[in-house]
């Protein structure tokens, strides 16, 4: 199948994903006004987090720095167990600054929940989290805290591609959110 015949249908056009990054941005903007001036770091988790980080990161008008970490969770193609791995750390100390990790998607929120956890012995100043997408009814950990967190939308519990987001590495590339066929992933 060809890889837009894959798709059951668009959720977020690239228009309505642009505008929700240019909100965000300027949430966080304004948020991190003043933090920033003691030193911001953008974690991006690759490799889900490309094109929401490049285009979040574009758009802010506060000073930051920009690093990256690669993780993976064990699991089947669509099932994560919780068991996460470090593929790639990132290059920059965090000690003593304010660190906002973006990430694609929150599902089960245990990749969060391990980020969080060990980015904390590192001593920066604050960690919160920008992600773009949460499925809320599939969420197995509270990690996600509305007073501090930054959130793009809350999303149905199917599996999404595009904008970054794969299946089994596929689709990331596609410019809009769009909801994969069942048949794709369940055979
Ligand atoms: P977690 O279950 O919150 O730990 O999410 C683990 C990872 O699974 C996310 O960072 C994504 O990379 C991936 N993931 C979860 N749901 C989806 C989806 O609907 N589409 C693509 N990737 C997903
Ligand atoms: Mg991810």
């Amino acid at each position: 199948m060809s890889e837009l015949g894959c798709i059951e249908s668009v959720l977020y056009t690239e228009e309505v994903i642009d505008q929700k990054v240019r909100e965000l941005a300027e949430i966080v903007s304004e948020q991190y006004k003043e933090k920033a001036k003691e030193g911001l770091v953008l974690v991006g988790i690759l490799k889900g987090s490309i094109f929401f980080i490049s285009d979040l990161a574009r758009r802010l008008t506060i000073p930051h720095q920009l690093d990256f970490m690669a993780l993976s969770s064990y699991g089947s193609k669509t099932v994560t167990t919780g068991a996460v791995r470090i593929i790639m750390d990132m290059r920059a100390d965090i000690y003593n600054k304010h660190v906002l990790i973006v990430e694609d998607i929150v599902d089960s929120g245990y990749t969060l929940q391990f980020l969080q956890n060990l980015l904390a012995t590192r001593k920066p100043r604050s960690i919160a989290t920008c992600v773009f997408l949460r499925k809320p009814e599939r969420m197995k950990v509270q990690v996600f805290d509305e007073t501090r967190d930054f959130m793009g939308f809350d999303i149905p519990n199917e599996w999404i591609v595009g904008y970054g987001l794969d299946y089994d590495e596929r689709f990331r590339s596609l410019p809009f959110v769009g909801i994969l066929k069942r048949e794709v992933y369940e055979k």
